[in-house]
């Protein structure tokens, strides 16, 4: 393992306090940074709802606060972004986030409470820790070129790029390559714009309170983005880390702590045993994500006549308007995809996308699925369904040219083409995808290993929070 080097040692002088947004794509990061801070001695705390609950049993190493009703039974219950809001606006009502942080603070005979790390979209949690002179850092769980781009609205609109129309989705951003307008989430298009450009402003704003930002991704994969970060936040006393890929970072202790909230579906890694080296498609849309009952029959189709085996998780929830149980495949593709395929409800992905069997990688692009397959090389179909996956899916395709992007409708067709194109050999350009992803594997995984990057990251950062 490359754990730690040198850095300070906090070990029972500080202890921090972490709470991230309650859903996997953000409880993952948070979780792992805490495995992280704690290999360099810090004491640390999380945090958390009732809503998607972290469990405790799992991370031995970590102490675990819950602040029970922060999240009403109404606001679990919102959808996705509106969530969020919610979630805000019954943290600052009741209260509990301030109360957590304030007995922490006054625990006596414990190592002294430092900082709160926050997830970048929980203001009320940051201005609960400023009522208590608590000084405060963000995660990111997105790429730094996102961060980039959701400070970007203002100029996006000032400049005409917003609101998007039918005639310039096609248009580069000059000032963000190689982002397109069409790669843009625009508020303008959701039911509420004024939810929309309030979801995009809570990281601004959160950022712009804090004493730090903390970003998920590495100097070997976004070292331009970070150089402008860097430019822009150092000078108004607000230091970025780029720790990532944090799943890899913290080596020894916490390491290998699944941070799943869900079960994982082992029995597909035996599957996988059984397959040829770099054949299987690896098919997952994330946790959040949704598709319609049509593009899910679209999808199947697609998989069942590439003529590659495939494992693809079908998670609960993952058709619209299907909650109750796991969607039911269409009649006959058992047959049609004649043993090739293996369907889960939930993968143990990081282990999937480690597999020698597994070549590629289908997915929503959110941003820890895309860490994940770049750490283990694996090249990517991507098709972004919203928020920040849309700029991913373009770095991915367009940046580092590790990928595919499915645009347009999903079709069986298209899907069929797009997947031979990705798993295609040494010829072609499936190859040459090939190739430039296990090079930049190489770079992002020596930003994990003792003395890079993101190792030297963390020693600053826990430097930063004992300085506080
Ligand atoms: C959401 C947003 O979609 C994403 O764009 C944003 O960057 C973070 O929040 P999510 O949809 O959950 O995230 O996707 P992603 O960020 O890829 O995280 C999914 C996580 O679930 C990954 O860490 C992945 O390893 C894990 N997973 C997924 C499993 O453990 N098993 C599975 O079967 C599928």
């Amino acid at each position: 393992g490359g754990a730690g080097g040198g850095g300070a040692d906090g070990r029972g002088t500080a202890r921090v306090a972490l709470f991230p947004l309650p859903f996997q794509g953000h409880i993952s990061p948070m979780l792992q940074l805490a495995g992280a801070l704690r290999a360099r001695g810090l004491a640390v705390t999380v945090l958390h709802t009732a809503f998607n609950a972290p469990d405790p049993a799992r991370h031995p190493g970590l102490a675990f606060v819950a602040v029970p009703d922060a999240i009403p039974e109404a606001a679990a219950a919102a959808n996705g972004i509106a969530k969020i809001l919610a979630l805000n606006a019954a943290m600052e009502a009741s209260g509990r986030v301030r109360a957590a942080l304030a007995s922490l603070m006054a625990a006596e005979g414990q190592p002294r409470l430092a900082c709160l790390v926050l997830d970048s979209t929980l203001p009320a949690a940051q201005k609960a820790a400023a009522g208590l002179g608590l000084p405060t850092l963000v995660l990111h769980t997105g790429s730094a070129a996102c961060f980039r781009l959701f400070r970007s609205y203002d100029m996006l609109h000032h400049r005409g790029y917003l609101p998007s129309t039918e005639s310039n989705l096609d248009m580069p951003i000059e000032e963000l390559p190689p982002l397109k307008v069409s790669d843009l989430f625009d508020p303008s298009k959701l039911p509420s714009k004024e939810i929309g450009q309030k979801i995009l402003d809570l990281a601004t704003e959160t950022t712009t309170s804090s004493s730090g930002a903390i970003l998920n991704t590495s100097e070997a994969l976004e070292p331009h983005e970070l150089k402008l970060i860097r430019d822009e936040l150092a000078p108004k006393g607000i230091p970025p880390f780029a720790v990532g890929p944090l799943h890899k970072l913290a080596a020894g202790d916490g390491a290998g702590e699944t941070t799943s909230l869900l079960e994982q579906d082992r029995g597909c890694v035996e599957w996988l045993d059984a397959q040829a080296p770099g054949s299987v498609l690896y098919v997952s849309f994330g946790s959040v994500a949704r598709v319609t009952r049509d593009e899910f029959l679209e999808v199947a189709w697609g998989l069942a006549s590439s003529g590659r085996p495939f494992l693809w998780v079908v998670r609960r929830g993952l058709v619209l308007g299907v909650d109750e149980r796991p969607p039911e495949l269409p009649e006959g593709f058992g047959a049609a995809a004649a043993g090739r395929g293996r369907v889960v409800e939930w993968a143990p992905q990081q282990e999937v996308l480690a597999h020698p069997a597994v070549g590629g990688f289908w997915t929503h692009s959110g941003w820890n699925s895309t860490l994940e397959s770049v750490y283990e090389g694996v090249p990517m179909l991507s098709r972004p369904q919203f928020g920040d996956q849309l700029a991913t899916g373009r770095y991915v395709a367009d940046s580092w040219k590790v990928g595919v992007l499915l645009e347009g409708a999903v079709e069986r067709g298209a899907v069929e083409t797009a997947i031979r194109k990705l798993m295609e050999d040494e010829e072609g350009e499936g190859g040459a995808m090939r190739g430039r992803a296990g090079a930049l594997k190489e770079k992002v995984r020596m930003s994990v290993e003792r003395g890079g990057s993101s190792q030297q990251a963390v020693d600053k950062l826990v430097d930063h929070m004992l300085s506080l």
